[in-house]
């Protein structure tokens, strides 16, 4: 546990690295700390795009303003919120449950909430189901305590992000557990580096982008800076 703690203090925005190769094993454990992250509905509504090569890399750093961290690291990970898969992530939890000997009606149970959630998740054409949607939970919410979902593709996408966040926040503590470092990056042209990873804007959005590598023996970094817990924290 206090190895645990120990990245997490430890952990900083690094932003040269020196050129090192990640082996397979190691970016395999940084990947599955990433999707061990809660995740609303356990949808994990992400993807991760690994890029490594030296053109794609190069391609890719262009597209983060040339930022050195972008530009010295080993990897740099795109993470995108992945808004349409989550009928097929369903499907493949139920297909689990199936193969995990799950009792059925816990499994039917399962995929009835499952449909639930997809009709309330649905915006539908031009936005027609979220707005019809909206107005049925603002007439609830009058008379009864009820939480407002994700409607439209926006609020989808802000929903998203949050499970997205959490994977890209245990990424960066597993890889500086395991001896790396990184910089997570949100200065890059979003447009661009959707077009290059052959996203859709309908589907995905960029959250982020973790630059990924050794910390270069030369860089130092400025002493951490953070508000105090007064100004951080609300006793009720
Ligand atoms: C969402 C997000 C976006 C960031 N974008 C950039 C960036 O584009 N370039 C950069 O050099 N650092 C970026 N950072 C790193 C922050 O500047 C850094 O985390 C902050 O200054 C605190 O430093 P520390 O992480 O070393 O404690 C970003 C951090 C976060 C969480």
């Amino acid at each position: 546990m206090a190895e645990i703690l120990d990245a997490i203090f430890q952990r900083r925005a690094v932003k040269v690295f020196e050129p090192v190769e990640i082996p397979d094993g190691l970016r395999e454990q940084i990947l599955d700390a990433a999707r061990h992250a809660p995740s609303s509905f356990n949808l994990q509504p992400y993807k991760f795009y690994w890029v490594r090569s030296d053109a794609k890399r190069v391609a890719v750093a262009r597209l983060c303003m040339g930022q050195k961290p972008a530009a010295t690291a080993s990897a740099l990970v795109v993470a995108v919120a992945d808004i349409g898969a989550l009928a097929a992530t369903s499907r493949c939890q139920a297909e689990w449950m199936r193969g995990s000997n799950f009792a059925e009606e816990e499994i039917r149970d399962y995929e009835r909430k499952a449909k639930i959630g997809r009709i309330l998740f649905m915006p539908g054409p031009f936005g027609l189901f979220a707005a019809i949607k909206r107005v049925i939970f603002w007439m609830l919410n009058l008379r009864m305590v009820v939480g407002m979902p994700p409607l439209s593709r926006q609020e989808l996408f802000k929903w998203a992000t949050r499970s997205t966040a959490l994977a890209c926040q245990n990424m960066m503590i597993a890889a500086e557990a395991l001896g790396m470092s990184t910089c997570p990056m949100e200065g890059f042209d979003g447009r661009r580096l959707r077009e290059y990873l052959g996203l859709s804007g309908r589907q995905h959005e960029i959250v982020m982008v973790i630059a990924m590598g050794k910390k270069s023996s030369e860089y130092r970094e400025p002493p951490q800076w953070r508000r105090p817990l007064g100004a951080t924290v609300v006793d009720l």
